[in-house]
């Protein structure tokens, strides 16, 4: 079976220190023609605006070319294909296929079936795991390391698949979680153990702002309306933080703020101009790392 990257886990610690470095070279040279012999498809369930252009983009910088599709509309899955056969096809028609799906584990069964590297690039509440790659990388440099760091995680625990990942990759290396969130969107149980079991610590509360001044990464969240059974329950808690400007003061120097985003109304706009926000950044970090995602999948770094 090729090598996939479904899940963190599928990564040892040294692979995902060597895809940052890689992902830092590719910042460095951003054109390549590594690829130009490959095709690259990207397949979205569900509808993503970063994800699935800065791995688009990622492909064209290094001299492959793009087939998909970004929402099923317009694909045989309208007939009724299934996912196996679906994956089936398009892995004889491209080297590497990045897949979006609302269902948790259909990433895992699409590598199962595919004879071509599949990327996860998100199964419903499961795992984001290129996008943990990118958080790590702008931790890396915004903070020029990844060892001895506060991480405050904020908002929807729950639901989001990008903190589930994080959390796991940063279990790897020493850090301080303090999870941030209503009891109704807190973090999962399952993780809660994954860290009790590797004796790291961890806190949880429903107040941000006392979490500040010690906070060296703020990570915020969305609330996410779409994997909710029940309207009402989205309403309780869809305005639950909203950070603004004058809760930075006081923070440490090295403060800054990720979002994997889109965001709603979790953080201010007034933010945007603080030095602690560093989204944006963040986003197109992400185009370096999946350069780096990409070679290393294809063995070809
Ligand atoms: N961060 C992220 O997954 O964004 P998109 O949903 O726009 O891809």
């Amino acid at each position: 079976m090729p090598k996939s990257l479904i899940s963190i886990h599928d990564l040892a610690k040294e692979e995902m220190l060597h895809i940052l470095d890689l992902a830092a070279q590719f910042e460095q040279n951003p054109a390549s023609s590594l690829l130009n012999d490959k095709v690259i498809a990207t397949i979205f369930f569900e509808p993503s605006t970063r994800t699935r252009l800065s791995f688009e983009t990622a492909a064209n910088r290094l001299g492959a070319r793009v087939i998909g599709f970004s929402e099923t509309g317009s694909t045989s899955v309208t007939k009724g294909e299934s996912l196996k056969d679906t994956i089936k096809m398009v892995s004889h028609y491209a080297d590497l296929i990045v897949i979006r799906h609302p269902l948790d584990g259909s990433a895992r069964y699409a590598s199962e079936v595919s004879s071509v590297p599949i990327v996860n690039a998100g199964d419903g509440t499961n795992q984001h795991p290129s996008q943990t790659l990118l958080d790590m990388y702008s931790i890396l440099k915004t903070q020029q390391s990844l060892d001895g760091l506060q991480l405050t995680m904020v908002g929807d625990l729950k639901y989001g698949r990008t903190v589930h990942s994080l959390l796991q990759a940063m279990a790897l290396f020493d850090t301080r979680f303090i999870f941030v969130a209503p009891p109704e969107l807190a973090m999962p149980s399952e993780y809660k153990q994954f860290l009790h079991h590797r004796n790291l610590i961890f806190k949880e509360s429903r107040d941000l702002l006392p979490h500040i001044p010690d906070t060296d990464i703020l990570y915020m969240t969305r609330v996410q309306a779409e994997r909710f059974q029940d309207p009402m329950e989205y309403e309780k808690v869809k305005n639950v933080y909203a950070l603004t400007a004058s809760m930075l003061q006081p923070c440490k120097p090295n403060l800054k703020i990720l979002h994997p985003l889109p965001r709603v109304n979790e953080i201010a706009t007034d933010v945007d101009d603080t030095p602690q926000a560093y989204y944006f950044e963040q986003a197109r970090n992400g185009v370096y790392t999946r350069m780096a995602i990409i070679a290393f999948l294809l063995g070809l770094k």
